[in-house]
């Protein structure tokens, strides 16, 4: 990979080109030799954010901030000029490398797989019943596919009336999709990115849902700018140019924009439980979606959310009951799942370790090497017990 520095002074093409001396695989090159990737230190430039936000919008490069200083904030500002990582000087070799090697095989993944090129890959976590994990799994899926893959990922929270997907990530209500239901005239990819918000701890990004349930109104009913238009449906098309993957979390009912979402989407992650009253009524929504919708079985696929919480049915029941597989399983965590919901950071962040966070893990590499951007193989490589910087940062 070819490396490259911004920085006024030397200091830090110094340091890089002693910790890459040996390193065969890593070359020092000029700016203008087209790097892979270009450390930039903020720390040393005036406006070292905006600097770094305009080289990367007319660059490929992949960029690495440096700085004497980090906290959330300082995140928070990276992700959003997109940055791969933000590093504090003095320079830790062992950082370095790890943030080039993670870089490195995002790049490799990228040549093979899915480009942005306006074929999004759309994912809805749908269920008729309430309460089954939908946000929970939306949500911390969003962020595994992001950290596995590299793509761009857009979360959209289609819980028009009571969506909380905002307080989730730990972000403000405003601005959300109300905003672009306002906007005079047709939506373009710039409005569309201005409403999108960025959590501190993923680069996936988020359309948040109205703040009040009043306010679905202006989206998909009568209080729509223009009665005649689509939103949901304009706002998908939209992104589906700009991202890899937009991921949808739902209300539990069969309107107007869920259909939308639903007929959008690639896949559809239907969320159950392991308790007779929502295996009932899960059995119901698949009739509706496999025979009143007509989608066929590869769309959909069945999360057996809380799977262990079975308490006096079998698996073998559970698939009997609904006449369809199970695809994946996620375990019951209370502890983890209301910390991470109250802290407002996606427990896959904060403790990536415990047994729900790798079930999430598992699923979301599953998805990403159903549609080809990530290689069988990947899904059982153990773990790098080493925690990265994020994770340290967001260690509790
Ligand atoms: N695997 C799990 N282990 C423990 N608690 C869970 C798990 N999944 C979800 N929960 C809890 O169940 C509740 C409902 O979860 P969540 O909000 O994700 O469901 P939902 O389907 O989006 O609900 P709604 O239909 O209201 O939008 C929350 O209190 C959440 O903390
Ligand atoms: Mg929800």
């Amino acid at each position: 990979m070819r490396i490259a520095a911004i920085t006024p002074s030397s200091k830090l093409t110094q340091s890089l080109k002693k910790i890459l001396e040996k390193r065969h695989d890593f070359e020092m090159v000029n700016i203008e030799d087209e790097p892979d990737v270009v450390f930039i230190d903020i720390s040393e430039l005036e406006n070292g954010f905006e600097m770094a936000e305009t080289f990367k919008a007319s660059h490929e490069s992949e960029i690495i901030l440096v700085s004497t200083k980090i906290g959330k904030e300082y995140f928070r500002r990276a992700m959003q000029v997109g940055a791969r990582d933000l590093l504090i000087k003095p320079l830790n070799s062992e950082e370095v490398l790890e943030s080039l090697a993670k870089i490195s095989s995002l790049l490799k993944r990228n040549k093979k797989g899915h480009q942005g090129n306006g074929m999004a890959r759309i994912i809805t976590v749908f269920s008729t019943k309430g309460g089954v994990g939908k946000t929970t799994i939306a949500t911390n899926t969003a962020v595994c596919l992001e950290k596995n893959t590299g793509k761009n990922v857009v979360v959209i929270d289609l819980d028009l009336e009571f969506g909380c997907m905002a307080a989730m990530f730990g972000l403000k209500t405003n601005p959300n999709i109300v905003d672009l239901c306002n906007t005079e005239g047709p939506l373009d990819p710039e409005v569309v990115e201005k409403v999108l918000q960025v959590p501190v701890m993923t680069r996936a990004k988020v359309l948040v849902a109205p703040p009040t349930p009043d306010l679905a109104a202006a989206v998909e009913g009568d209080g729509r700018k223009d009665k005649h238009r689509n939103y949901v449906s304009e706002i998908i098309s939209i992104l589906e140019q700009n991202y890899d993957y937009i991921i949808i979390d739902t209300a539990s009912n069969f309107r107007e924009t869920n259909l939308t979402a639903l007929d959008r989407s690639d896949k559809i992650l239907l969320v159950t439980t392991p308790d007779i009253p929502t295996l009932q009524n899960t059995g119901k929504c698949l009739d509706i979606l496999l025979e009143k919708l007509d989608y066929n079985k590869e769309k959909i696929q069945l999360v057996l959310n809380r799977s262990d919480g079975a308490i006096g049915l079998t698996e073998t029941e559970i698939i009997e009951s609904l006449d369809y597989p199970i695809s994946y399983r996620i375990p019951s965590d209370g502890k983890v799942v209301v910390k991470a919901a109250n802290l407002g950071e996606p427990f896959v962040c904060s403790v990536p370790q415990k047994p729900i966070s790798q079930s999430i893990d598992r699923l979301s590499k599953s998805i990403a090497i159903g549609f080809g951007d990530l290689m069988d193989s990947e899904i059982r490589k153990p773990r790098n017990k080493k925690t990265t910087f994020f994770q340290r940062l967001f260690e509790k």
